[in-house]
């Protein structure tokens, strides 16, 4: 994370793509900014993910690089690059994506990626980039 020291604050900067060329693994946020209680994360995706949904938490998506599928029990979206999508609370989920795919998700910091699902995909004690 690059902060910058003004002679009043210090200010979080930094680029995107500079932070995807940090880590390679696939389903593992990374965190790059923090405010309000939330979480600006990163992550590079392939695959399938686990069906999972979080109790208290709305989970925003946003595409940066490439194309992804949210299934739902009763549906699916489809997200192109540059295409965003809010998964609200209580509702089951499942990412996937052909392709490599860089995702950014704004979240409460304490969400956990497989929500009440715990199991080989869970991430916690994410790294800061
Ligand atoms: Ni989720």
């Amino acid at each position: 994370m690059i902060s910058y020291i003004t002679t009043k604050m210090e200010i979080t900067k930094g680029s995107l793509l500079e932070k995807y060329g940090r880590f390679d693994d696939h389903w593992h946020p990374r965190i790059i900014a923090e405010l309000n209680g939330q979480s600006v994360k990163i992550a590079k995706i392939r695959g399938e993910f686990v069906w999972h949904s979080h109790e208290n938490e709305d989970e925003f998506f946003y595409v940066v690089k490439g194309e992804m599928k949210i299934e739902l029990r009763d549906g699916v979206i489809a997200l192109r690059e540059g295409d965003y999508a809010v998964i609200p609370r209580g509702v089951e989920h499942r990412p996937v994506s052909k392709g490599e795919t860089y995702i950014l998700m704004f979240e409460p910091s304490q969400t956990i990626n497989t929500g009440s699902q715990e199991g080989d995909f869970t991430k916690t004690d994410l790294q800061h980039l």
